[in-house]
């Protein structure tokens, strides 16, 4: 879907204790990539618990266009009827994959290989982002493109006939890239190799693994080795999508600045790869507990519970686990904002090129609010006012990102006075029901209308 139609400015306003439980919606990454490989076997995925963010729907769309049948039974089950690998047909229509970078780029990766001929655009946003980090090792497997300047979209690849199996060395840490490599080398001869140098989310990996490919992770002096055997076939998968880490940050930072608070997020993925924010917080002193901790589908899940944490302090965040947080960056920003002292983040130059320049808008946001931040290229810097003391009581903009709008809500259930974003249309691109959950937690969020 292109662009989400007229703004609506949402407010939020300072509120009591957040209480009660809150289910927040299937992971994004996993809920992309169970849609994609499901299409890529023949036979029937059942998925439980998908995200119906409008981001995953785009993929559900895309894959019905390549050739799989996609149904939804209702109540997040869906099921793909797939084509197999090398099955995808050339769809006949553009492939707009909405604001959603993983989608673009994973289903970019996906038809890569395949003789097809596709044409892909996506929102004002999607379309100012970099798909040259994607193309450029698709052209390796004898992938053709065509697009705007910068490797920007509207862009049309024509998929490699003859496709070769290919090495690459990520050159950013970019879960996006290695998984479009990945997915591109299914439809390969050969060994697909992809070797990273930071470790980014592996969901890709541990499904290919689930859905049957052969595919080994080795760490070495050189980094993380993944070594893929082409043109598989991949066996339909029985899928319980785990609760999303990311969307779970909400109400988790929400919990931790809000006087009072307690809530449960129960059925969290806490793959580690995803996981970075909520040890950030403990060492900012934030009350957080793990409970029930199990593994479900092949990966590591529990109930997390956030309280209300008086004593939060700045940290320097370690670079090193910039990837594994990586989306967290702008609601972190929030919870610095009500710490004693500085929060330090470094290594983060992906930020800048998320669905917005995520530094520059959070920076923006936070100082009309009365924060003092630094940044620079690849850092930025939070002094925090502690709690009771940031002032709010702005309209910021939300700049086509659901992240930085759900973050800026967040801010306004603590500030002194209510903070409101121009647009909190693009929150439902992730998290469509944020404003019912919490509401229902006791946050005071309310959406105008014209
Ligand atoms: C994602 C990877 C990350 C992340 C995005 C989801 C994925 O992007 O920011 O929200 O599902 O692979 P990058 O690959 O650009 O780091």
């Amino acid at each position: 879907m292109s662009g989400h139609g007229t703004p609506t400015p949402m407010i939020s306003r300072p509120c009591g204790p957040l209480q009660g439980e809150a289910h927040v919606p299937g992971d994004k990454s996993i809920s992309h990539r169970s849609l994609i490989l499901g299409a890529m076997c023949v036979g029937e995925t059942h998925i439980t618990g998908l995200l119906e963010g409008e981001d995953v729907l785009d993929t559900a769309k895309a894959m019905q266009a390549f050739g799989a049948t996609v149904t939804d039974h209702g109540g997040g089950k869906w099921t793909v009827s797939g084509v197999g690998v090398g099955g995808f047909a050339e769809p006949d229509q553009v492939i707009d994959c909405g604001n959603s970078g993983t989608g673009v780029r994973l289903i970019m990766g996906a038809m890569a290989t395949s003789p097809i001929t596709v044409t892909f655009t996506g929102d004002a946003s999607l379309n100012g982002r970099p798909m040259g980090r994607v193309t450029d090792p698709l052209a390796l497997f004898g992938t053709q493109t065509v697009g705007r300047q910068g490797g920007r979209l509207p862009m049309t690849l024509v998929g490699a006939a003859d496709p070769v199996p290919v090495r690459y060395t990520v050159p950013v840490p970019s879960a996006q890239v290695k998984s479009a490599v990945l997915l591109a080398g299914l439809n390969a001869p050969g060994q697909t190799v992809v070797v990273e140098k930071e470790a980014t989310r592996d969901h890709t990996e541990r499904m290919l693994q689930g859905f049957g490919a052969t595919l080994t992770v080795a760490d070495t002096d050189e980094g993380r080795v993944i070594t893929l055997d082409g043109q598989p076939e991949l066996a339909p998968q029985t899928i319980v999508v785990p609760r999303d880490p990311s969307s779970a940050a909400f109400p988790v930072c929400a919990a931790i600045i809000v006087p009072g608070s307690d809530v449960l997020v129960p059925n969290i993925g806490l793959n580690p790869t995803r996981a970075g924010l909520f040890t950030t917080l403990q060492e900012m002193g934030a009350d957080l507990t793990f409970e029930n901790v199990r593994e479900e589908g092949g990966e590591p899940v529990a109930d997390l519970r956030a309280k209300y944490s008086p004593d939060l302090k700045g940290i320097a965040v370690p670079p090193a686990r910039a990837a594994s947080m990586i989306d967290e960056y702008p609601v972190l920003s929030v919870v610095a904002s009500f710490a004693a002292g500085v929060t330090d983040m470094q290594g983060v130059k992906e930020l800048r090129v998320k669905e917005s320049d995520r530094i520059d808008a959070m920076a923006k946001g936070l100082r009309a609010a009365g924060v003092t931040v630094d940044e620079g290229t690849d850092w930025w810097r939070v002094t925090g006012l502690g709690h009771g003391n940031v002032p709010g009581g702005v309209t910021v903009a939300s700049a086509l990102d659901h992240r930085i709008a759900m973050a800026f809500m967040v801010m306004g259930m603590a500030t002194q006075d209510p903070m409101r974003v121009d647009d909190g249309g693009p929150i439902a691109t992730s998290f469509p029901i944020f404003e019912r959950l919490m509401g229902d937690l006791g946050a005071q969020l309310v959406r105008e209308t014209a």
